[in-house]
């Protein structure tokens, strides 16, 4: 079993959206998937109880419980599990930090949020975890040439010394509309932009956590 953290100390950054789309991707392609959400908001519950039919499985929990989660996860066969975080609450996120093989860092593409992201980065330095940044909400690039704030933003997420997704997701009313009817944009509109991009970023984050070899052989 892989477990993802989906962090940021910024609210609204969009942890909840990545956190559905990376469990419903990793369910589409026949992953066995737990949502953990350690958000009191609920949110990432009040989307998939949207959902018609079947899809990634979802426990309400909190930090402290996420290490007896594991255990009865690795028990009952999931091989991917997902937790969703809230915002600004360091005990909290750090509970998930150390449960992550992976944490993935949500960061939009402006000041406040890269502000913000600093000291996300030195929690997760602090508790030694691999750690990857994914830009979200950013603004569309327009004949591929990058928006001037998505380029400060790439300089300035060099300071941070973690490595950054190079897979963007942009700022598309079609990860808002999915999440409705607690569907992925893979599912919604799969000749879709969106649906480009988080097949593109499932694929880079599967193979980071499972390994190329293990990706192939479920092909
Ligand atoms: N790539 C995107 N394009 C358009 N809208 C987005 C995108 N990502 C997130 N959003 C929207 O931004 C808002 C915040 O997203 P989301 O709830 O996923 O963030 P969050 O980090 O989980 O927030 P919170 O800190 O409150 O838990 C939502 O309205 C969501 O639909
Ligand atoms: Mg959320």
């Amino acid at each position: 079993m892989r477990t993802l953290a989906v962090i940021a100390r910024k609210g609204g950054s969009g942890k909840t959206t990545l956190c559905v789309h990376l469990a419903l991707a990793a369910h589409l392609r026949g992953r066995a998937v737990l949502l953990a959400d350690t958000d009191v908001q609920r949110s990432s519950n009040q989307v998939l109880k949207g959902r018609k039919g079947d899809g990634p499985a979802l426990v309400e929990t909190s930090g402290p419980k996420l290490f007896a989660l594991q255990l009865a996860a690795l028990r009952e066969g999931v091989n991917t599990l997902v937790i969703d975080t809230p915002a600004a609450i360091e005990e909290e996120i750090s509970h998930a930090i150390v449960a992550a093989d992976l944490c993935l860092l949500v960061i939009r593409s402006t000041f406040l949020d890269l502000a913000a992201a600093i000291q996300t980065a030195e929690i997760v330095r602090r508790l030694r975890k691999p750690a990857l940044i994914v830009v979200n909400q950013a603004p569309v690039s327009r004949n591929g040439v990058e928006p001037p704030a998505v380029k400060r933003a790439l300089e300035a997420l060099l300071l941070m010394r973690l490595p950054v997704i190079p897979i963007i997701l942009r700022a598309r009313a079609g990860y808002q509309s999915a999440l409705e009817s607690g569907r992925s944009v893979e599912e919604i509109d799969p000749g879709s932009e969106a649906t480009r991009e988080i097949s593109e970023l499932w694929e880079f984050v599967e193979t980071f956590v499972f390994g190329r070899e293990s990706v192939q052989a479920t092909r």
